[in-house]
């Protein structure tokens, strides 16, 4: 098996791990200040990002889809903010979870972001959210960002983290980059243009402080 192969089964193992979903559940994002605020911010920066692309979308949002949707923290959001809601996770366990967080309308089920199971053009933004920084290869983060431009007919809402920020350089001399990895945002810009997206907006959860970064884009045609 390659280097990347054995990291992609260790990270679904990790999520899959017992007690791992209820973690990122709860305690996860209520364990600190800085977790709750980190939270609080994201929610805000993805809501503003789906709602600029809801605005400029003739009718609205249809069909929108959460790969990797993790607990489901952002199923409410994504709910209200289209007509059908379909989440994935390659993570059973997650997606259990997040099944207890979700409307009765929505549909959910394990999915692997790098082939997802769905036909072209079958969404009109995908949300991908803390996925990225888990790949420390240029071609695992492209092919997620080609898989989700086939399937997204206009929008998608990313996040990376980047490289030039206090928490990225933090890690880089504390050596805590085994399962996490920053990249530079031009690497990202170049990496999302390969897979057929123009950026057209970045918010920073901390601007140069915070490695998180969320974008929004939008599909060339
Ligand atoms: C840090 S969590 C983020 C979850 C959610 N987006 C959020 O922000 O709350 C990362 C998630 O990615 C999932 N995951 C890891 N590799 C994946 C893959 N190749 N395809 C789909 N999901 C994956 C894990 O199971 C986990 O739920």
């Amino acid at each position: 098996m390659t280097a990347a192969g054995r990291r992609s089964r260790e990270l679904r193992a990790r999520y899959e791990a017992a007690g791992a979903a209820a973690f990122y559940a709860d305690e996860r994002w209520r364990r600190s200040r800085h977790a709750r605020r980190t939270a609080r911010r994201e929610l805000r920066m993805v809501a503003a990002l789906v709602g600029r692309a809801a605005a400029a979308t003739p009718g609205g949002l249809g069909r929108i889809l959460d790969l990797p949707c993790g607990a489901g923290r952002f199923l409410g959001l994504l709910a209200a903010a289209g007509r059908e809601l379909v989440a994935a996770d390659i993570a059973r366990p997650m997606v259990e979870e997040a099944r207890a967080a979700a409307a009765p309308a929505a549909v959910l089920l394990q999915a692997s972001a790098a082939a997802p199971p769905f036909a072209a053009r079958t969404f009109d933004l995908v949300l991908c959210f803390r996925l990225l920084h888990h790949f420390a290869r240029s071609e695992e983060r492209r092919q997620v960002l080609a898989a989700m431009a086939r399937i997204s007919r206009r929008w998608a809402v990313v996040s990376f983290f980047d490289a030039a920020s206090l928490q990225a350089w933090r890690h880089r001399i504390r050596r805590r980059q085994t399962v996490r990895f920053a990249q530079t945002a031009a690497s990202f810009v170049s990496e999302a243009s390969a897979a057929g997206w123009e950026v057209r907006e970045r918010r920073f959860v901390a601007r140069g402080i915070s490695e998180q970064t969320i974008v929004l884009l939008e599909r060339r045609p």
